[in-house]
């Protein structure tokens, strides 16, 4: 069985991020997304992944490699336009041939091991295998509507959502699915949507099977979902200190990198610190993460995500649920007048208290 990740797409629900960065490689507990789901192929045996690209190809393309450090072979498949996931997977075709294959969408993380679904699609030989997950808000997603294990319905982001069943991003198909994916229009978003074709295979009397998952998903497209998923990965990080740590308290599951030094501070895990961070006089809280070259000073954080190179420097209250892109530089201003001053890219979000 192969593999296919997409990672085009466009990132518009994580602006301004995602205007110098490509969704799937921001960091999450310092790792891009892109990674977990190419760790989890990995893992379940696969060997051969194709990686669907798109405008940020050169970007994935540097940061992925070649699947050696993975022990798999990865090949890039171009999509010149986001026209859907099942564009995405008529361009893989020649990759992919006669053989079935696992679809995992890139910014997706999630918690269960996929040679379970692998056995499972091996076993029952549907033509498709669809992963779903139970959600309080179904209407942003594909959602499907079972008879036992079988799904007798698909709809893409419905209005009225027919059951709790979201669709979670990572599909087990047969070669059937070209053939479905040919068949269909695009859907009003203009794109061509893996929901319709999979609703294809059943109008034409295919079995599409569901497996519910078990553990927990995050599809990290939006700022809350990445922050949730952050937390949801560090709650299992191990604590590993390399840096160093200077008259500074550092309690619980905390990971500190290569050459940073924590000096007259107070680190509460779960946190993760990457390589040459320095945080002086500062007190991380839980669920943050901060990514390699960051210098903070005399302030407090929680529940963030701090990317790299970014600057904090005695800024006021607490800075909680936030995301800071690299090189972000936050400071309190000594001269008069105590106003604000801002220079914030395109599609900024900045709520003050
Ligand atoms: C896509 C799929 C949707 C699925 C979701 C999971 O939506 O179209 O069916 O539930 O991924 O993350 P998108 O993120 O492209 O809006």
């Amino acid at each position: 069985m192969k593999g296919l990740v997409l990672s085009g797409g466009k990132g518009k629900r994580l602006r301004p991020i995602t205007h110098t960065s490509a969704k799937q490689l921001i960091p999450v507990a310092n790792k891009p997304i892109l990674f977990y789901g190419i760790e989890m192929l990995a893992e379940a045996g696969i060997r051969d992944v194709g990686i669907v690209v798109g405008y940020t190809r050169e970007e994935v393309m540097e940061t992925v490699g070649d699947g050696s450090r993975w022990g798999i072979n990865v090949t890039y498949i171009h999509q010149p336009e986001p026209l859907g996931l099942a564009h995405a997977v008529l361009v893989s075709e020649d990759f992919l041939k006669d053989e079935p294959f696992i679809m995992y969408l890139g910014d997706n993380i999630l918690k269960q091991p996929l040679s379970e679904l692998i056995e499972e699609f091996e076993e029952e030989k549907p033509d498709a295998l669809i992963l779903l997950a139970r959600v309080p808000n179904p209407g942003d997603f594909g959602v499907a509507e079972l008879d036992g294990k079988r799904i007798v319905r698909l709809v893409e982001k419905p209005k009225v959502p027919p059951s709790d069943y979201a669709l979670v991003g990572v599909y087990l198909f047969s070669s059937r699915i070209f053939e479905a994916a040919r068949n269909i229009k695009p859907s009003g978003r203009g794109e061509l949507e893996i929901t319709d074709a999979i609703q294809w295979l059943i109008d034409n009397g295919f079995y599409v099977r569901a497996n519910v998952t078990s553990g927990w998903w995050k599809d990290t497209g939006k700022p809350d979902d990445l922050i949730e998923a952050n937390r949801l990965i560090l709650e299992d990080i191990p604590r590993v200190i390399k840096g160093e740590v200077v008259n500074s308290e550092v309690r619980g599951r905390v990971q500190i990198g290569e050459g940073s030094l924590i000096k007259d501070s107070v680190i509460k895990g779960p946190v993760v610190i990457g390589d040459n961070v320095k945080v002086i006089n500062s007190f991380i809280g839980p669920f943050t993460s901060i990514y390699h070259d960051a210098v903070i000073e005399g302030t407090e954080i929680e529940d963030s995500v701090i990317l790299k190179g970014v600057r904090i420097k005695d800024v006021p209250g607490r800075i909680e649920g936030s995301i800071l892109g690299n090189e972000t530089v936050l400071l309190r201003r000594d001269k008069k007048p105590r106003s604000l001053r801002l220079v914030l890219g395109d599609h900024s979000i900045v709520e003050l208290q």
